[in-house]
């Protein structure tokens, strides 16, 4: 792990010596191109007008035309920033040129930008990644964007969001590693070394940022920014433990949540921020807040106005302000009144230039700009690893009668907007693709397959043809209905009320069916939908996610059978929305769900999840059996007999789960603490082993003390957390 050395703290020692009030202040400022132009009202009001009605596109078009950037070049060269977002490598050395030879201290600029799942080569959305449930996948993924934005002069990524998300209905929960935090920490471990870590002396590295610290994922009933109230236990043993994770690897920066948890906003919580993070994790370098949010707590009414939102913020230990400009303009005085002590500033600052110094900043503040023409045209390594992240992320939800795989001669009817949207394959936060390099899927499938046709038929936004959904039922022996969600209903500020398929997408599913023609759904989405209605009626489901540029070819690969899907759930499905939030790993009730009336159940809805957290189904099948527990002392060696029944190879995913029968707080039903994929010949049995420290059966109490109890443990081991064997221990 890289680490800052002695003489490189002296040397930020020796900067902060020197620096006045205001540079000291100016490095906790970042400051994104602001857009001016013959318009007096602020831009964000502008995008209201237009969203409101109140201006019409052609007004906003004609305003827009006398825009310009603006870079902050005066701001800079007074040393009032310290970050900007950037991602052009000519305007980054422009304005660094500004701070590292116009600036009186020459400190340099550090550029962050949201690289979420990939620059150039857009991989899988993260919930689809994480259901790989392979590190040295996600860390590779990781190390290539590092690679592809460090050339474009991005050495600071907003990224890995490690959001616990158990509500399908909030639209963020395509941006995280899905319900569980077993495989959240092994997800936020593998993006971290992958950012961080070259792998070698000269390859590129980028700071890592945490986010959204914390809780964002468990927003009231889904809803984007929404309040968040939660147990601590809750908070210790699900939400945090990825950030742990994350920071045990090296993380450098962390980004707080908007939202407030137990009643304080992330942005101003001393508790989260100081003690937790900085005091307890030991995170080596700085927080930034998320975009507006120090003065969104007065909209939160914790704070009065900027100053105090400023004040409050400095004191908890947020280090730079992303956007306001409250610390650049409040700060000052709140340090010569005494509000803030100049110790706080001091940190912030070190905190901020000892990212700088670890990224080598001061000594190599330029980009070479001609370095990012390598990624002109993407390297065959890039579209590979795309490839391979895309095919190992698709999950086979259902597969009656063995429709699937296809004939390469089979007569396709290929339906559905989305597939014929290179654009819509690269999922919510991808910010730097170039349109030529998505494949969409009806692109994808006509390699694979001579005798496809397609037949628009509708979409998440449109109506539905009926005429092509004739025809298209007419063409085909089968039918492959791409259905699902747009970009822009998944992500940021896209929560859905409603999360079965949008638009009139159920009605062309039930005319293709009339047809009595066998029709594979393939869905292109961001969250877990609800399919009770799909699962019952469509024979063949495959959950293909966002999967990046090469969407397209990783699909039709698996339709045709040259890949046979591996891929798991990294988030249980409900059967319907009014089951959300739903996770496999929730804690007993005093009546658990069952038949009977007077148990935890809905009167109108399944007992459990449609399709369990850690699900996926292959070409092949696997049988487990021989669970086998052995006491080594302080470890436990669990083995269990893993064999290909069917007739063609395959990888499956075998998962470990503990459950604490009685302690001295609730504990979840499972809870997953080990997995490892087995790939197997047909016929062929493995035995897996998985090596479990028994301290890792305790969990965190209220107060955030680790326990380990003892008494009765059940081990699980499985093919997804609902079907597993079984045997029991009893510990001391
Ligand atoms: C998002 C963050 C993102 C930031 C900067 C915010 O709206 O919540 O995830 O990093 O913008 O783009």
């Amino acid at each position: 792990m890289r680490q800052l050395t002695e003489a490189q703290k002296n040397r930020i020692e020796e900067i902060l010596s020197r620096m006045t009030l205001e540079e000291k202040i100016g490095q906790m400022n970042q400051e994104s191109p602001s857009i001016v132009g013959g318009f007096d009202v602020p831009f964000s009001e502008l995008i209201e007008m237009l969203t409101d009605g109140r201006l019409s596109k052609e007004e906003f078009g004609k305003i827009m035309s006398t825009s310009q950037q603006d870079y902050h070049e005066d701001d800079i060269r007074a040393g009032r920033v310290g970050s900007l977002m950037v991602q052009d490598p000519a305007k980054v050395n422009e304005l660094q040129k500004i701070a590292v030879e116009e600036s009186r201290l020459g400190i340099p600029l550090i550029f962050g930008l949201d690289v979420i799942h990939g620059f150039k080569t857009v991989f899988p959305i993260a919930i689809a990644e994480a259901g790989t449930f392979d590190p040295d996948l996600m860390r590779k993924t990781a190390r290539m964007a590092a690679r592809e934005s460090k050339a474009a002069g991005v050495s600071w990524h907003f990224a890995p969001m490690l959001d616990i998300a158990r509500d399908a209905r909030w639209g963020r929960v395509s941006e995280g590693p899905g319900e569980d935090p077993c495989l959240a920490s092994a997800f936020a471990t593998a993006k971290v070394t992958g950012l961080q870590e070259g792998e070698s002396p000269d390859d590129p590295y980028v700071a890592a940022c945490l986010k959204h610290y914390i809780g964002y994922g468990a927003c009231e009933s889904g809803r984007d920014y929404n309040t968040v109230n939660m147990a601590m236990h809750v908070f210790y043993n699900h939400y945090l433990k990825p950030f742990k994770a994350a920071v045990d690897a090296g993380a450098q920066t962390v980004m707080a949540a908007f939202n407030d948890l137990n009643g304080i906003p992330c942005t101003v919580n001393k508790f989260l921020l100081r003690d937790i993070l900085k005091e307890k994790l030991g995170l080596p370098g700085f927080v930034v807040s998320d975009a507006n949010a120090i003065r969104e707590c007065i909209n939160h009414g914790i704070a009065t106005d900027d100053f105090d939102a400023g004040v409050q913020a400095a004191l908890a230990g947020m280090d730079m302000d992303m956007g306001t400009g409250i610390y650049k303009n409040q700060l000052q005085k709140a340090v010569e009144e005494g509000k803030v002590p100049m110790e706080v500033i001091d940190e912030a600052a070190r905190r901020i230039l000892s990212v700088k110094m670890w990224l080598g900043l001061f000594d190599h503040p330029y980009v070479d700009e001609a370095s990012m023409h390598q990624y002109d045209v993407l390297p065959q390594e890039h579209l590979d690893l795309a490839l391979e992240a895309a095919e190992r992320s698709i999950v086979l939800l259902k597969n009656e009668g063995d429709i699937l795989p296809l004939a390469p001669s089979a007569k396709i009817s290929v339906i559905g907007s989305l597939a014929d949207q290179p654009e819509e394959v690269v999922g919510a936060w991808a910010l730097s693709w170039r349109k030529e390099d998505c494949v969409s899927l009806w692109s994808g499938i006509q390699k694979e397959f001579a005798n496809a046709k397609y037949f628009p038929c509708g979409g998440p936004e449109g109506g539905l043809n009926e005429e092509e959904i004739t025809e298209a039922a007419a063409y085909g022996d089968v039918i492959v209905a791409v259905l699902g969600e747009t970009i822009a209903m998944s992500g940021e500020a896209s929560s859905r009320a409603d999360i079965t398929l949008p638009g009139k997408q159920r009605q062309i599913l039930e005319k293709l069916l009339e047809s009595g023609k066998p029709v594979v759904l393939v869905l292109m989405n961001g969250r877990p939908l609800a399919l009770e209605w799909e699962d019952a009626h469509v024979p063949a489901i495959v959950e293909a996610w966002h999967l990046g540029i090469r969407m397209g070819d990783a699909v039709a690969r698996v339709l045709c059978g040259k890949k046979n899907p591996e891929g798991r759930l990294s988030s249980s499905f409900p059967a319907m929305t009014g089951q959300c939030p739903v996770y496999y790993n929730h804690p007993n009730t005093g009546r658990p769900a069952s038949k009977s009336k007077f148990t935890s159940r809905y009167l109108d809805a399944p007992l459990d999840s449609l399709y369990p957290f850690g699900y996926g189904l292959s070409y092949t099948s696997f049988d487990f059996s021989n669970l086998n527990v052995r006491d080594q002392g302080d470890v436990l060696m669990i083995g269990v007999e893993v064999k290909n029944t069917g007739e063609r190879a395959g990888t499956t995913t075998a998962q470990l789960y503990t459950q604490d029968v009685a302690a001295s707080l609730v504990r979840p039903v499972k809870e997953l603490k080990r997995f490892a994929k087995v790939t197997l010949e047909a016929g062929e049995i493995m035995r897996v082993y998985f090596e479990l420290p028994k301290n890792e059966l305790g969990f965190f109490d209220n107060e955030g003390n680790y326990r380990l109890e003892e008494g009765l443990f059940r081990i699980y081991v499985g093919q997804n957390s609902r079907e597993c064997l079984m045997a029991e221990i009893w510990e001391k």
